[in-house]
């Protein structure tokens, strides 16, 4: 099969596509025929082995995996012996968080873990919505009904998915974009648009029981006009001097978890809520461009500009498998 294999850290000319064998799945796995893969923030991240505290999970000298890729869709073509959760033909969606490998033509998961049935009518392309909302749903959650939000970045992986699960929770949402975002914004749901190129977000005027910074460029000092007394303060990303860490590490130790670098977990029931959540056309991912398998070197760079509009995609099969499986 052909795989985007990873030489080792680095830039993304790491990257090379090569034929090497087709995985066979063990007795508690089923093999997919991927069908589209996406390329994000945490594959552009492994790659660098950045942070670098990483390496301790992915590999201290090199990549422990053979290729990345977390997100997939596509079609069960063979199933494990023990496996009885799926069948052949079934199409499917998910996430290979811990091993990756979904940039390739065929990938094996473990039945149990992040992978669902398509929900009937969302073809392939659209399926691949996993990583950033799994990420946004580590801070969505804390959101209860009624309560406000602010999300700085809304335009990202991480922050278009934000928007939309925030609603879906019954949160009120405040969504701050550039420009180029702003009826994106409005249009996943948002109740307020702010254009951080017009008009300075921390002075609009409200105040919010969580601010979400979903891009990384913002801080909780720079925030504090936003915030309620006991609000919490998230991010994606460490912060200026790794202020975010250091300040979740205060607040954690004084109980108030005030300040918080949300940490995804439990893969495999959130993405069966995601597929709950499409297939009731309560969520959508948002995509930018997509590239074929042979041109991932050329999605890696794009992705690394920080300027992509929610996801990119990778298409590896071409337009085979398209119609609905009888499992819905
Ligand atoms: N270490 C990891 O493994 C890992 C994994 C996943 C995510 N993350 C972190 O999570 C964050 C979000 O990831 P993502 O994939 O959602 O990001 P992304 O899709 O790359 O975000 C791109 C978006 O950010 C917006 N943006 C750029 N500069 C901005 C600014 N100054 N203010 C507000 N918006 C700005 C851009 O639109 P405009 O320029 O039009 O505003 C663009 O739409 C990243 O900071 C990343 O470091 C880390």
């Amino acid at each position: 099969m052909k795989a985007a294999v990873i030489t080792g850290y680095g830039s993304p000319d790491r990257l090379e596509v090569r034929d090497v064998p087709r995985p066979q799945p063990a007795k508690n796995e089923v093999r997919v025929q991927i069908h589209t893969s996406t390329v994000n923030r945490t594959d552009t991240a492994t790659l660098r082995a950045h942070p670098f505290f990483m390496r301790a999970i992915t590999g201290l000298f090199r990549p422990k995996m053979q290729s990345l890729g977390m997100d997939f869709a596509g079609v069960i073509d063979a199933l494990g012996a023990d496996v009885s959760s799926f069948q052949v033909g079934d199409r499917v969606f998910g996430m290979s968080s811990e091993r990756f490998g979904a940039h390739a033509e065929f990938l094996c998961i473990p039945a149990d873990e992040a992978i669902v049935h398509i929900p009937k009518g969302i073809p392939f392309e659209q399926a691949v919505a996993g990583e950033g909302a799994w990420y946004a749903h580590g801070t969505t959650k804390l959101l209860a009904e009624g309560q406000r939000c602010l999300i700085y970045g809304a335009s990202g992986a991480i922050g278009t998915a934000a928007v939309q699960l925030a609603k879906a929770n019954g949160a009120y949402v405040v969504a701050v974009v550039g420009t180029r975002h702003t009826s994106l914004a409005k249009a996943l749901g948002a109740d307020r648009v702010v254009n951080y190129e017009r008009e300075d977000f921390t002075a609009i005027g409200e105040t919010f029981d969580l601010v979400f910074d979903a891009v990384g460029k913002t801080s909780r000092g720079a925030c504090r006009p936003l915030m309620k007394t006991d609000a919490i303060y998230c991010a994606t990303d460490m912060g200026p001097y790794w202020s975010n860490m250091l300040l979740g590490i205060w607040f954690g130790l004084t109980g108030s978890k005030r300040v918080r670098i949300p940490f995804p977990e439990d893969a495999p029931e959130f993405i069966q809520y995601l597929a709950d959540l499409m297939a009731h056309g309560k969520y959508r991912g948002v995509f930018d461009r997509t590239y074929p398998l042979e041109e991932i070197t050329s999605a890696f760079q794009y992705v690394e500009t920080e300027q992509k509009t929610g996801i990119v995609s990778v298409e590896i099969l071409g337009q085979q498998g398209q119609t609905d499986s009888p499992h819905p």
